[in-house]
């Protein structure tokens, strides 16, 4: 592993470098993967990504970390939490594998109970959220997995290949995680 800060069982998190930018260009600048974001629907270039690596971490209101596979230490996606917020102890919740041959493999969901568990048990957060599009199945099975619950619909929130999608607003709340917790032991 290099650089590790958050390990789990078939992946860990690390810091970006500037070296991983010319690998995240092209998942960002891929329709296949940027279908299911909210951000990526403009071009990326090289200098946007390494101005975006450089900022990332100078945020107090991001944790943005590479996903990278234990057996082969192959960067595949990013992760973050964003939008923290202090006072509320809360922050949303963001995740792509750019890498499309490592979807379903179980990847998605470790990320996401690894900075679930960062958020309520080295933040103090107490809520965390994400808004998903109602297509996108694969990440709202991998959300129900680690104990997001939905809470609501915007309706018609997104447009994408000719017609409006709704918008899922999913949350789980440190009292959730820690009795999910209690209920694994
Ligand atoms: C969404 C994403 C993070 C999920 O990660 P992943 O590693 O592919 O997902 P996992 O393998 O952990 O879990 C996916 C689950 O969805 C299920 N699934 C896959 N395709 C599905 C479909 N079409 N319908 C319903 N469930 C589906 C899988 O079977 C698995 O559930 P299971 O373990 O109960 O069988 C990843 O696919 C990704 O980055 N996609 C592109 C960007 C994106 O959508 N980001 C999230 C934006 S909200």
């Amino acid at each position: 592993m290099k650089n590790p800060f958050l390990s789990g069982t078939k992946v860990y998190l690390r810091p970006l470098e500037r070296e991983d930018a010319p690998l995240l260009v092209p998942w960002i600048n891929d329709a296949e993967v940027t279908r299911t974001l909210e951000v990526f629907y403009r071009p990326m270039n090289l200098q946007t990504e390494l101005e975006f690596i450089e900022n990332i971490y100078k945020s107090e209101h991001d944790v943005v970390l590479g996903i990278a596979v234990k057996q082969t230490d192959a960067l595949i996606g990013a992760t973050g939490l964003h939008r923290l917020d202090g006072k509320n102890r809360r922050a949303s919740f963001g995740i792509f594998i750019g890498e499309k041959a490592e979807w379903g493999k179980g990847y998605g969901t470790e990320v996401t109970t690894l900075m679930t568990g960062y958020a309520f048990e080295t933040l103090n957060l107490n809520r965390v959220w994400l808004h998903v599009y109602e297509y996108n199945e694969r990440g709202i099975r991998a959300y129900e997995k680690v104990g997001f619950t939905r809470e609501g619909v915007l309706r018609q929130d997104r447009y994408h290949e000719g017609r409006y999608w709704d918008t899922i607003t999913m949350a789980i709340l440190r009292e959730e995680w820690e009795a999910r917790k209690r209920q694994v032991r």
